[in-house]
């Protein structure tokens, strides 16, 4: 660490798991539970270890940014995302109750898949935390800077709760989500100038794809347990990646209106260096999601579809 590198606070003397255990999400969630016999307890006690390594201080981050070399894009760049990292809470909100729900409707029927959907709702508080971060970091900064405010009107439209949906397609479509994000903020962490800004940048991309592997594991141990067929999560890849879908936000002709939610990707205004253009980049690791969560390989839009339509027939 630099001398004047924010803090990350390191846990003292901690580990996830067994010594030597890899510091990141449990890739293999279903085996943890069914062959490992690991407990709710020791999948928590992981998350909340790689929770605590992770963290970082807003303030510090901050004091470290010279307000006054900022770009246009740069200044842009955050009003943009911090009123999109609005929308994480009711996300993370809406993930512990509909897990904790989910938890209990296959109890009986299932105690794996139970204990699947628990550790998910578990894992919200960690991921709540760590999105507040950005969105205070971010609007903070947009007012330091003089940006234009997020009245408190906006403030609480952005708060509506999504709809329910099926688990499985919902842990996808919050994967393909920070895969979204985790990319626009790569674009404008190197189109920015300035050393702190950079780094903030660049630090909540790193959180943006440490979620997407979390989701990635949640919704892998809901395709291994059996209980939820692969094709939920090649639907919802399909819905993102097809001719104007939702990949490609706000640049669409038609965006649907929507009076349930806020859909953060459909509401980038300001976008001075292609930041949300990155599409072959989000392609890929959408690409990536799906192997890893449904052990089907593809490369392009067709071989999705086709093998989407092979499951449905
Ligand atoms: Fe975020
Ligand atoms: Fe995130």
């Amino acid at each position: 660490m630099q001398p004047n590198e924010p803090t990350r606070r390191r846990g003292a003397g901690v580990e996830a798991g067994p010594p030597g255990a890899p510091l990141a999400p449990e890739r293999e969630l279903f085996l943890a539970f069914t062959r490992d016999g690991r407990s709710l307890i020791d999948v928590t006690w992981q998350q909340h270890v790689l929770h605590e390594n992770r963290r970082w201080s807003a303030t510090e981050f901050i004091e470290r940014i010279d307000l006054a070399q900022l770009t246009e894009a740069d200044r842009g760049h955050v009003w943009n995302a911090g009123k999109a990292e609005l929308t994480t809470k009711p996300g993370a909100d809406r993930l512990a109750r509909q897990f904790d729900a989910e938890c209990r409707r296959h109890l009986e029927s299932n105690p794996t898949v139970a204990k699947i959907m628990q550790a998910c709702g578990t894992w919200s508080r960690y991921w709540n935390e760590e999105e507040a971060f950005h969105e205070a970091t971010l609007n903070r900064l947009s007012t330091l800077l003089g940006l234009e405010p997020i009245s408190d009107d906006t403030f609480i439209e952005y708060r509506k709760l999504f709809p329910d949906d099926d688990a499985l397609r919902t842990l996808m479509l919050l994967a393909i989500s920070e895969i979204t994000a985790a990319v626009n903020y790569a674009q404008c962490a190197r189109h920015a100038s300035d050393p702190g800004l950079k780094a903030l940048l660049k630090q909540i991309g790193a959180d943006e794809i440490q979620h997407m592997n979390y989701f990635v594991s949640f919704a892998k141990a809901l395709v291994d347990s059996g209980v939820y067929p692969p094709k939920g999560a090649l639907a919802v890849a399909v819905f993102f990646l097809r001719e104007g879908g939702d990949l490609q936000g706000a640049h669409r002709d038609r965006i649907e209106e929507r009076g349930t939610h806020v859909n953060w990707w459909d509401h980038i205004e300001f976008d001075a260096i292609g930041a949300v253009d990155a599409l072959g980049k989000k392609e890929a690791l959408v690409f990536n999601a799906v192997e890893r969560v449904t052990g089907v390989r593809v490369s392009s839009l067709t071989e999705l579809e086709d093998a989407w339509m092979d499951m449905l027939s």
